[in-house]
């Protein structure tokens, strides 16, 4: 008897034991969902690749069109911007273009620009835009003339339709390295359909006097996408290149000469800022590094835009920009503070499903949380779960020569889900009004390993109380278009 209290004894404290650690697995397990990755990887130097590199190859022949890139022309995908230069002379700014290959039955007429950058002097830069296209069809065109024509061919997107699956590709800061190869050839392994591009290109404005030639460069090695599908361009902070001490006051000024948007059919005053529909998704760029406060020009463009969104017709409601609103990096910590003190609580009326950003060069998605509650008198001041907000990612890791951002603020957040500082690019798959597949692919020694992989719910179509709320939202709001002057 004596001996089995003894035994029995025993194991009530080995199951006190078991009861207390599962209590601590419990609580650890709140801790734990919040992942700092700690993977650590050779990674390449982060130099940029030399010019005499095969993947900045000039195409051969007299005025041979080079830079070939294209991006959406209107609102609803039914027309192309096509752009290229060329460096000897101007040559022609015509494209040739077709429903079969070889076929050049159609053409249009763009128009050509030129510019000088401090003593950098451009090529002659052309932009053409071709319109009335068909929805889901192939597309050849050709460019240049005799000898130096060359042929590229691209796909139209499906119609607008909350249901039409479409993959988009998704790369920040890419910069031109071995890095930046690297994570650019995995993309072009994806399957994706087009870029959202998240600011920052060629860094360039690394280079003494911001050599243009590192923008020419970069505008080749792109080209094997870039010239067969759309990439939707942001601004980011090597893009503004103002450089009082070289005489140039013009911001922006290379990157708008070379990159189109089609910023008047969705009512912008300004490339910098602008929306296209695409497929199932409603895309809006934002410029962190234009005027946004309230009564500018990007604020009453942003009201008015957001006015615009028919969940209906457009279930994916996207934004890009440059600088993360939510980055627990200690590189560009609280940046993006600014723009979410005034655009944050329309994201969350508008039940915006994602937010993207670039600029920090690692990876990071938030949690659903707002800090629309902050109260510089009262006090509030910590972001809270909130199921109407946007995730907020950013995938500012494509590699360029500033290198990774390797500190993390210890401990991570509660709003940090995930994070790495690792290269790589992302991919986002819309399914269907419902369900849209995300995965993050990070560089690993020479292969795409997709690491983080979330399934998102619609913002609109996953709640019927959230899109109740939208439509009281909608009717509530006042219109201000009477003091937009376009
Ligand atoms: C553009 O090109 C023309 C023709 O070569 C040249 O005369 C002009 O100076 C250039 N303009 C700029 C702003 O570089
Ligand atoms: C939407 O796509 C998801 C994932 O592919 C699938 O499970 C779901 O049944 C689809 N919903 C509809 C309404 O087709
Ligand atoms: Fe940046």
């Amino acid at each position: 008897m004596k001996y089995m209290s003894k035994v029995s004894g025993l194991w009530s404290l080995y199951f006190q034991f078991l009861f207390l650690t599962l209590i601590l697995l419990c609580s650890l397990n709140s801790v734990l969902s919040r992942k700092t990755s700690s993977f650590a990887r050779s990674e390449y130097p982060s130099v940029d690749i030399p010019l005499d590199n095969e993947v900045f190859a000039v195409p051969k022949g007299y005025n041979a069109p080079q830079q070939v890139h294209i991006t959406q022309g209107d609102y609803d995908g039914k027309a192309v911007i096509i752009s290229w230069v060329t460096t000897e002379q101007p040559g022609s700014s015509k494209v040739f273009y077709g429903d079969v290959e070889g076929t050049y039955d159609r053409s249009a007429e763009g128009k050509t620009t030129n510019y000088t950058y401090y003593k950098y002097q451009s090529g002659y830069i052309h932009h053409c835009v071709i319109d009335g296209l068909e929805y889901e069809k192939k597309y050849y065109y050709k460019i240049g003339t005799g000898d130096s024509a060359r042929e590229f061919w691209f796909q139209t997107p499906p119609k607008i339709d909350p249901d039409t699956p479409y993959i988009f590709g998704i790369i920040g800061d890419l910069g031109q390295t071995y890095n930046s190869l690297s994570t650019f050839e995995h993309y072009l392994q994806s399957g994706a359909q087009s870029v959202l591009y998240l600011g920052d290109l060629s860094y360039a404005d690394r280079y003494e006097h911001f050599d243009g030639v590192r923008w020419d460069s970069w505008g080749r090695f792109i080209e094997r996408s870039a010239a067969y599908q759309p990439w939707i361009w942001s601004a980011g902070n090597h893009e503004i290149e103002y450089a009082p001490h070289l005489g140039e006051f013009i911001t922006f000024k290379q990157f708008l000469h070379r990159y189109q948007r089609p910023h008047i059919a969705s009512k912008s005053s300004s490339p910098l800022w602008y929306a296209i529909r695409r497929a199932s998704a409603h895309i809006i760029v934002l410029s962190s590094y234009s005027p946004f406060v309230k009564y500018t020009p990007q604020w009453l463009w942003l009201y008015n835009e957001l006015k615009r969104v028919d969940r209906e017709k457009t279930p994916w409601l996207i934004i890009i920009m440059h600088a993360p609103i939510y980055n627990s990096n200690e590189a560009h910590y609280m940046e993006g503070e600014s723009i979410r003190a005034v655009f944050e609580s329309w994201f969350v009326h508008y039940k915006v499903d994602l937010v993207f950003a670039g600029h920090v060069h690692a990876y990071e998605r938030s949690y659903r949380i707002s800090n629309i509650k902050y109260n510089v008198t009262s006090g509030a001041r910590y972001p809270l779960p909130d199921k109407s907000a946007p995730v907020y990612i950013t995938v500012g890791d494509g590699g360029n020569q500033e290198g990774l951002a390797g500190r993390f603020l210890d401990p991570q957040p509660d709003y940090s889900a995930f994070r790495e500082a690792s290269y790589g690019h992302s991919t986002l798959e819309l399914k269907n009004r419902t369900h849209a597949l995300y995965r993050w692919n990070r560089n690993d020694d020479g292969n795409p390993v997709t690491v983080d992989h979330v399934v998102f719910y619609n913002q609109y179509w996953a709640s019927n109380r959230r899109r109740r709320r939208l439509k009281k939202y909608h009717s509530s709001l006042n219109d201000m278009s009477y003091i937009v002057t376009y």
